[in-house]
């Protein structure tokens, strides 16, 4: 649910506006000294990608110059002016700022533009609502947007009053003022309790997840996470590789729930690929935290591919800001195999030379034509060669000959006897371990 009450949920709908056609926005990032006048303009051509996702138009970009941010209107005063008459001209819906802006900012914004003004947060909030699938991810956004709506109820309540006041009856703003005030109360209490019963209701689907998970850990077959920046080409990869049948679209976030699938590598070693929500630069908190138990399954994974689209201006702040979220999840020591995506669309060929330099251990792909696809396979044998993994092992009287094979492949760390069955701890290359298979004790 967003400022004006509204909650938009089906994807790839159009948002019209009161006047029936698509809503306009107007984009407006900010930066700090001339030479990050680029990278700005490039955030702006992201903010336009995902403006277009949520269902919007985009009418303009301002890239603003900025000495000192303003504790009440975020811009300073002379770039506000400047703003509201470019607003005006354009006849836009929304103003939407690249950074996440206060309350207080937002509401004093929106008093300046007389328009709906969104921050980075709840546009992206508002697209994984609109393209969540799954009752978690669902569940996750809800309670993003509650926390996200909490400590904005007032500004929800000040549009209310300003519509009462424009039409007509100033004495009637003011009571609806004073009822509004009363409200908020009611409503920050009914906002907690929905908190309360979403939180109960995840921890409900969280522990179903979590039988799944060790039901896979079981297996004992290696698992890969597909991981990488929106759009870097992750469904398009498995799909290419398992027929999986994934979404795949030019669009930010075509992926908001974890997809499994089975491979057989072509030495016949089987894996299990996932395919997860991609990252962003800047993915707001209350996603991360509403995200982080299905990225931490994900990257629970036994070795990650970061995907990184290799033909994109800004492939290294991509990977950078994938790597980031890694280590906010703890996972920046997971063996990694960067794989430098859309080859087949390079246009500057000493980019990619840079990002192989940066970024070692890598392989180069398309995911679309399916070139590097060979060598993409042999990283991942020769990885799974390196990792190896403690087992508990029963081995029968019968096949007594198997524990000094094990002795010689990998290490004993120790030896039981029950009844006639050796019962070994062992630490074994990944493939010695699945060769075993049959005789590891499931961990309860
Ligand atoms: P999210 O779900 O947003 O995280 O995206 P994703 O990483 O799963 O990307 P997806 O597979 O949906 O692909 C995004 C776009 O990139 C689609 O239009 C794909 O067709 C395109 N794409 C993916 N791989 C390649 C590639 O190797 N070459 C080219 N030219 N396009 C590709």
């Amino acid at each position: 649910m967003f400022g004006d009450g509204r909650i938009v949920r089906d994807g790839d709908q159009l948002i019209p506006n009161e006047q029936g056609s698509v809503e306009s926005a107007l984009l407006v990032s900010v930066y700090q000294g001339s030479n990050n006048l680029k990278s700005c303009q490039e955030h702006l051509d992201e903010l336009a990608l995902l403006v277009k996702t949520y269902g919007m138009s985009v009418a303009d970009k301002q890239a603003c110059p900025i000495r000192k941010f303003d504790a009440s209107t975020y811009l300073g005063k002379g770039k506000v002016e400047e703003l509201i008459k470019t607003a005006q001209e354009l006849d836009v819906d929304r103003i939407i700022f690249d950074d996440e802006i206060s309350p207080a900012q937002q509401r004093n914004l929106e008093k300046l533009f007389s328009r709906r003004v969104m921050d980075r947060t709840e546009l992206i909030i508002g697209v994984f609502a609109q393209r969540a699938k799954t009752k978690e991810a669902h569940l996750q956004i809800d309670l993003a947007e509650l926390r996200y709506l909490a400590p904005r109820l007032k500004r929800m309540w000040t549009h209310l009053s300003r519509q009462a006041g424009t039409s007509g009856s100033g004495a009637g703003g003011a009571y609806l003022k004073g009822v509004g005030e009363t409200q908020i109360e009611i409503d920050r209490r009914i906002l907690k309790k929905k908190i309360e019963e979403l939180n109960i209701e995840i921890a409900e689907v969280k522990s179903i997840r979590a039988t799944q998970r060790l039901s896979r850990q079981r297996s004992e077959i290696p698992i890969f996470a597909i991981v990488g920046y929106t759009n870097a080409g992750k469904s398009t990869l498995l799909n290419a590789l398992t027929d999986a049948g994934v979404f795949v679209e030019d669009k930010l976030f075509a992926t908001l729930d974890t997809t499994t699938r089975k491979f057989t590598l072509k030495n016949h070693q089987e894996i299990l690929l996932i395919d997860t929500v991609g990252f962003i630069r800047k993915l707001p908190h209350l996603l991360v935290a509403a995200f982080k138990s299905t990225l931490e399954e994900s990257i629970d994974a036994d070795i990650l591919l970061h995907l990184i689209d290799a033909s994109h201006p800004q492939a290294e702040e991509q990977a950078q800001a994938t790597h980031d979220l890694l280590k906010e999840l703890g996972a920046e020591n997971k063996p990694i195999i960067h794989v430098f995506n859309k080859i087949d669309k390079l246009t500057d060929p000493s980019a990619l030379i840079r990002l192989r330099m940066n970024h070692p251990k890598n392989v180069c792909i398309s995911a679309l034509t399916r070139e590097g696809f060979d060598e993409l396979e042999q990283k991942m044998i020769e990885e799974i060669s390196k990792q190896r993994k403690i087992v508990d092992l029963r081995i029968p009287q019968e096949d007594y000959a198997y524990v000094s094979e094990i002795r010689r492949l990998g290490k004993v760390l120790s030896q039981e006897y029950e009844e006639n069955d050796v019962i070994l701890k062992a630490d074994l290359p990944f493939l010695i371990a699945n060769k075993f298979k049959s005789f590891i004790i499931p961990k309860q």
